[in-house]
């Protein structure tokens, strides 16, 4: 199910400003994500990047790992934000988080003009393993 017009909104908001704050001296590729949850909550998160390349952490799972540790493990939509001409989708590793707690989650990848993606996590990540694997 889609996500409603003015939850998509906020989401949106919070996707842009999260991004204003991504910590990316090294690629200099702001990345800002929004998460909605099951009970209706919003997180945001950025990129934090590391002199130790490898530590990078995606905004989508900066976002994730938010909500997570709030006690929220549902997440229902996904929005990303870069400040670019074009909309980036999310990495590999972030779609299997993402997977991992919105497994019919929406996602929603904005950027600088009107151009966007809006897709959802089955579609990104087919065939996808998952908790009920180790089931
Ligand atoms: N990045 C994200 O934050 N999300 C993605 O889905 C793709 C990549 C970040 C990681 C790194 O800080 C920078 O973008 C360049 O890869």
């Amino acid at each position: 199910m889609s996500v409603d017009a003015s939850q998509l909104a906020k989401l949106e908001t919070a996707a842009r400003r999260a991004s204003q704050r991504a910590y990316a001296p090294y690629s200099n590729f702001a990345v800002g994500a929004a998460v909605l949850t099951a009970r209706g909550r919003i997180f945001s998160g950025c990129n934090v990047e590391n002199a130790s390349y490898g530590l990078c952490n995606c905004a989508e799972r900066t976002a994730i790992f938010s909500a997570v540790a709030a006690g929220h493990r549902e997440i229902t939509c996904v929005v990303v934000h870069t400040p670019t001409a074009t909309a980036t989708a999310p990495c590999g590793a972030c779609r299997q988080v993402i997977y991992e707690f919105g497994p019919t989650a929406q996602v929603i990848s904005t950027c600088a003009n009107k151009a966007r993606i809006d897709t959802t996590i089955t579609r990104l990540l087919p065939r996808a393993f998952g908790p009920s694997d180790l089931a």
